[in-house]
């Protein structure tokens, strides 16, 4: 059985996924946030998982909150940390300690618009294509390998928030994809790519 514990910071639709996905061979044995009012935690308590938050402002530096986050996580001996709308930048003694282990959902088609406002961006560029990336984490934000992407149309109509809900939809299905990889030891890291063992022979001709 492999332990996950997810951090997140507000709704938790992303980590509502992954629980409902009854993923084979996967625990979700806690989540973590750094928002005591974060819904998520509500639903995920209902569940019966064991929950836990703190607030950055209650430490001296966001170094130490995240040196008290990583405590908590270690005493469910993860085999994934995922981070599924979660907020906060990581430092890199976090980022390196949970190397190769180490899951983010970002909601732009990497390694375009890194950072805040990916929807609204996506539409002020032009973009006819918007999605979001699930990839393994680095120090370096939202640069980690890439282990799945999908897309979505963006339409003329769009706003941030139409074009969100839909990326969102994607979000659902690739994030319990890639964690049933992950724990089904389906994925190794190369440099920057990611080679998935289940999708390996779906290689087409030009
Ligand atoms: C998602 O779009 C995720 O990609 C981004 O923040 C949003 C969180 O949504 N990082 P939720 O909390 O999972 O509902």
């Amino acid at each position: 059985m492999k332990n996950i514990v997810i951090f997140i910071s507000g709704r938790g639709s992303n980590m509502q996924a992954v629980v409902q996905a009854n993923i084979p061979g996967v625990r979700v044995a806690a989540v973590l946030s750094d928002n005591p009012d974060a819904a998520g935690l509500q639903w995920a308590a209902a569940q019966g998982i064991p929950t836990f938050a703190r607030r950055t402002g209650d430490f001296a530096s966001r170094a130490d909150f995240h040196r008290a986050m990583l405590e908590v996580a270690e005493q469910y001996r993860p085999d994934l940390v995922l981070l599924a709308g979660y907020l906060k930048i990581l430092p890199g003694e976090f980022c390196a300690h949970y190397q190769g282990r180490l899951i983010n959902i970002h909601p732009s088609l990497l390694p375009a618009f890194p950072g805040l406002h990916t929807h609204q961006r996506a539409i002020d560029e032009g973009c006819r294509l918007a999605g979001c990336t699930v990839h393994f984490v680095t120090a370096e934000l939202d640069c980690g390998p890439i282990i799945a992407q999908g897309a979505v149309p963006v339409y003329d109509a769009d706003t941030a928030d139409t074009l969100a809900a839909r990326v969102l939809k994607i979000e659902h299905q690739l994030l319990p994809q890639a964690v049933a990889d992950f724990a089904a030891g389906n994925l190794s890291i190369h440099g920057k790519r990611v080679h998935n063992r289940r999708t390996a022979g779906e290689a087409g001709q030009g």
